[in-house]
Order: C-alpha cells, then sequence, then structure tokens
C-alpha cells in the first residue's frame, strides 16, 4: 500500500503551513513546507549571483542545493538559514522563480523523496495536482485577503520582523494574482480538493477539520 499524503494547498499567508504542521505532528506523519524550497532556492540564488530571470542557471543551482530540513529550520550547505527566507522579500523572490517551469522541474524528485512512512503532510500551491497527484487527502485552504494580511502581520511581529498591514494586503493580493496567473502549476482549486474556508476557523477547527476528512479518507482496500 502506498504512503498516504495529505496535501494542503492555498494562497499566501492562509495558515496552511501552520495547519500542515500541527495535523502531521497530531498523526505521527512527516511535514513538507514546499514554499521553503522555493525560498531557499531564491536565496541561495541571489547568494551565488544567478539572476532570479536566469531559468536554466536557477534549475541547475536548485538540482544541486545542498538541502536539509530539521523540524522548522532549513539548512543550505549544512549551515542554518534562520528567518532571512521568511521575510516578504524572500516570499517574493520565491514568488518570482516559481513561476519557471524548469526551476519547478528541478524541485520535483526533491519534494517527493519526503514520501516517508508513516506518512507525509505537505502544503504549498501544487502538492495535489502536481508533486502527489495521488494523495490520499486533498485539500484547498484559505481565508479571505484581510484575514490573511491580519494573519501574515501577526506571523511577521511574532518572529520581530518589520511589518506594514496596508502594504502587506496589497502584497498579498500582487502574489495571489501572480500565483494564480502563472502558466506553471497555477494555484487553484483542483476538482478532488475539498475547500476549506477558514476566515472565521481557529488554528485548532481547521487542524480537526483536515484529520476528520483524513479518518473519512480511510484506508483505500
Ligand atoms: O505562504 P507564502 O505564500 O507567503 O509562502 P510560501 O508558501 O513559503 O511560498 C512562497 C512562494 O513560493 C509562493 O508565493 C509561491 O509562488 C511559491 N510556491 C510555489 O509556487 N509552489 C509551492 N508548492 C510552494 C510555494
Amino acid at each position: 500500500m502506498s504512503i498516504p499524503v495529505i496535501a494542503i494547498d492555498g494562497p499566501s499567508a492562509s495558515g496552511k503551513g501552520t495547519v500542515a504542521a500541527l495535523a502531521a505532528r497530531a498523526l505521527g506523519f512527516h511535514y513538507l513546507d514546499s514554499g521553503a524550497i522555493y525560498r531557499v532556492t531564491a536565496f541561495a540564488a541571489q547568494r551565488a549571483g544567478v539572476d532570479l530571470t536566469d531559468e536554466p542557471g536557477l534549475a541547475r543551482l536548485a538540482a544541486g542545493l545542498d538541502l536539509r530540513f530539521d523540524g522548522v529550520e532549513v539548512y543550505l550547505d549544512g549551515q542554518p538559514v534562520g528567518d532571512v527566507i521568511r521575510t516578504e522579500e524572500a516570499g517574493r523572490a520565491a514568488s518570482r522563480i516559481a513561476a519557471l517551469p524548469e526551476l519547478r522541474a528541478a524541485l520535483l524528485e526533491r519534494q517527493r523523496a519526503f514520501r516517508q512512512a508513516p506518512g507525509l503532510v505537505t502544503d504549498g500551491r501544487d502538492m495535489g495536482s502536481v508533486v502527489f497527484p495521488d494523495a490520499r487527502l486533498k485539500i484547498f485552504l484559505t481565508a479571505s485577503v484581510e484575514e490573511r494580511a491580519q494573519r501574515r502581520y501577526k506571523q511577521l511581529i511574532e518572529k520581530g520582523l518589520g511589518a506594514n498591514l496596508a502594504a502587506l494586503l496589497q502584497d498579498l493580493r500582487e502574489r495571489d494574482e501572480r500565483d494564480a496567473a502563472r502558466a506553471a502549476a497555477p494555484l487553484q482549486q483542483g476538482a478532488d480538493a475539498r475547500l476549506l474556508e477558514t476566515t472565521s476557523l481557529t488554528i485548532d477547527q481547521a487542524v480537526a477539520q483536515v484529520l476528520a476528512w483524513f479518518r473519512e479518507a480511510g484506508d483505500p482496500a
């Protein structure tokens, strides 16, 4: 029987990462934050002087990245990268390179390698549509753009990073637009994904819904 995957996709700052990590912990499953891979790739490119529009150069760099996760920390070349990949600027750079199909292809197998027993919970934009099309449960997790701006604001302040609510709202609208309009793996709810609208849900309620749907999905016969 194949190793179960819960794929949680959705727009920026919807809280999908928090929900996915907590669901993984509750189930004793592995967790993959696929956005972190795009963020760290953009960071590594900037550090190596590879232009963010140089598609073959980025794909080469991505294929050779020495990348490791330990909990929420990401290690690049054996060194923890810390919160430099969590800024809005890093998110924008990630979103720019994420539009490039060659780069996405170069990251595909790396992401699939996280599928390990007893299971995986993962979040991103194309986890259910491209990376794990046979995921046992696919969820599209979203919230209103105003609520997402509030969530991101709170998250950045808690990390001690600067934040401006009006600028965040503007940035989220642009990011939504770019992630949804791109040709390669655009952000959209797949026909086989369940919609989890979290504008008025607490984190615990959202996690409980994921777990309930997963129980419902059961073991395939
Ligand atoms: O939550 P937020 O969008 O701020 O950040 P993220 O999930 O860390 O993703 C950063 C960027 O990477 C997104 O804006 C997407 O453009 C891109 N991404 C993607 O294209 N595919 C994924 N599976 C994950 C992230």
